[in-house]
């Protein structure tokens, strides 16, 4: 695991589009996880910047997101269909027969489930898979359970994800109690993974995630057994590290 320590919101932004940026230049047609949450919008606003100063083009990458709510339409403004097009997709050149997001209204989950799966593997899997950090450890919508699980599910949303989800609603009621999530194994196969985190409020989960146990009850901390993740993350999200635990990373 290679940990970036960021001085801020903007800095942590900066460096993981730089990292981004790295992917798409040697290999203009790959394969991006992307993420939604308040942590990467900065990350696409540098992205845009360097598609409008001429130093990235999208034309050839393809994108799989890692969720959806289960219930929102594409054009409802809370699903993460309207959140990357706003905040990334209609601002870039990419095609949009190759951006994939799961439909967050097909009511079969089944069907939708394995053909999400099934779409990963036609792509050829993913080359880098980005993520945020949920506060109780969850990476896309895998929440805290018995076991890790596997390829694209359905979940029923923990009432601590929907609290913190309720801020981008008109009230709690209104936040989705379902949504489908690519499954850990999924995102365990991207060939890169790149973690962003930032504020202080992260801190214990952080911590947790990188130096406690590998425990399906913080799902992010399977990421200690995956070859190649890139954590960046800011000062007050790295507050809870000593120097010494900074130093063995
Ligand atoms: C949501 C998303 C996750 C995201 C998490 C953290 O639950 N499904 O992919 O990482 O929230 O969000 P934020 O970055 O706003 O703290």
């Amino acid at each position: 695991m290679k940990l970036y320590c960021a001085e801020d919101y903007d800095a942590m932004s900066r460096k993981a589009a730089n990292f981004i940026s790295a992917q798409v230049i040697m290999k203009p047609d790959c394969v991006l996880g992307l993420a939604t949450g308040s942590t990467p919008i900065g990350t696409y606003k540098q992205l845009i910047e360097k598609f409008n100063n001429g130093d990235l083009d999208f034309s050839q990458v393809k994108t799989a997101n890692l969720d959806e709510y289960k219930g929102l339409t594409k054009d409802n403004d809370q699903s993460y269909y309207y959140f990357m097009h706003t905040n990334l997709f209609k601002h870039i050149n990419i095609k949009e027969e190759n951006t994939n997001i799961p439909n967050g209204m097909e009511p079969d989950a089944e069907k939708e489930c394995k053909g999400y799966d099934k779409v990963i593997e036609e792509l050829g899997g993913v080359d880098l898979q980005l993520l945020g950090l949920g506060h109780n450890g969850h990476i896309g919508f895998n929440e805290p359970d018995d076991s890790f699980a596997k390829g694209t599910h359905i979940v029923d949303l923990q009432e601590s994800t929907i609290e913190a989800n309720k801020r981008f609603f008109a009230s709690a009621d209104d936040v989705p109690r379902q949504a489908y999530t690519m499954g850990i194994k999924t995102i365990m196969m991207a060939r890169k993974v790149l973690l962003i985190v930032s504020g202080a409020d992260k801190a214990e989960i952080l911590h947790k995630v990188i130096c406690g146990p590998v425990t399906p009850q913080v799902p992010a901390s399977i990421l200690q057994m995956h070859n190649d993740v890139t954590v960046i993350a800011d000062k007050a999200a790295l507050s809870k590290f000593t120097q010494q635990e900074l130093e063995q990373l």
